[in-house]
């Protein structure tokens, strides 16, 4: 499990992406869920976290689980502007994710020193990262853009860059994506679901990122 290891700061893309086989997409409304999800899914074995800025509650629970639990890599999801960059960071958020890419975005986190994953889904959109020194890129939203057969198509011609599929990817189908030798990791929603948090059910947490040890490359 990669839980002990120590990592440097800042961060890069690519720790970000080998760090586990899943990186969960976390939706949270109640800032008191945040700490007892964080400690779920550390037990197993997951500990970078993209919490996305979704919710009004987002950036206070970014800084909760920065705050209280520093075994896990908090990040923050959903960053569309220079704004978003900077109430990540400043909440605690060590690395970024974003939907789709733009130089702005790209430079903003630079700036604020957060690790990006930019957002892609097409030709030009890979090739406008790269142009701005992105190589490690979230393939966005990955089911409904093509699925594994894009990935294999763009293996040719962006044969020097790796993907993290997400978007509607399951336990079932992540298979697919990891055998690709151009993805390192998947993100998905499934091991962070809505009932388990409302119910308070982490045991439930624990096991589906347990689950997802065996996708491991
Ligand atoms: C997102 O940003 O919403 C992610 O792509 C999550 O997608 P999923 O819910 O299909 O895993």
């Amino acid at each position: 499990m990669a839980v002990n290891h120590t990592l440097s700061t800042p961060l890069t893309a690519l720790q970000v992406m080998q760090d586990a086989p899943v990186i969960p997409v976390i939706v949270l409304n109640d800032v008191a869920h945040a700490v007892p999800m964080a400690r779920a899914l550390l037990a197993g074995g997951v500990r970078m976290l993209e919490v996305t800025l979704r919710t009004p509650q987002a950036l206070a629970c970014i800084e909760a689980i920065a705050r209280d639990v520093p075994e896990a890599v908090v990040g923050a999801g959903t960053i569309r502007t220079r704004a978003d960059a900077q109430a990540a960071a400043n909440a605690g958020a060590r690395f970024a994710v974003s939907p789709g890419y733009t130089s702005a975005v790209g430079q903003a986190c630079r700036d604020v020193g957060l690790a990006l994953l930019p957002g892609v889904a097409t030709g030009s959109e890979i090739m406008m990262a790269q142009e701005d020194g992105f190589t490690e890129l979230k393939f966005f939203p990955a089911m409904q853009a093509g699925g594994p057969a894009m990935l294999k198509a763009w293996s040719g011609p962006f044969f020097d860059v790796k993907f993290c599929p997400t978007g509607g990817v399951t336990l079932q189908n992540a298979p697919d994506f990891l055998a690709l030798p151009n993805v390192i990791c998947v993100g998905g929603s499934w091991i962070v679901p809505a009932e388990a948090f409302a119910a308070g059910d982490w045991a439930r947490v624990t096991q589906l990122a347990k689950d997802t040890q065996r996708l491991r490359k």
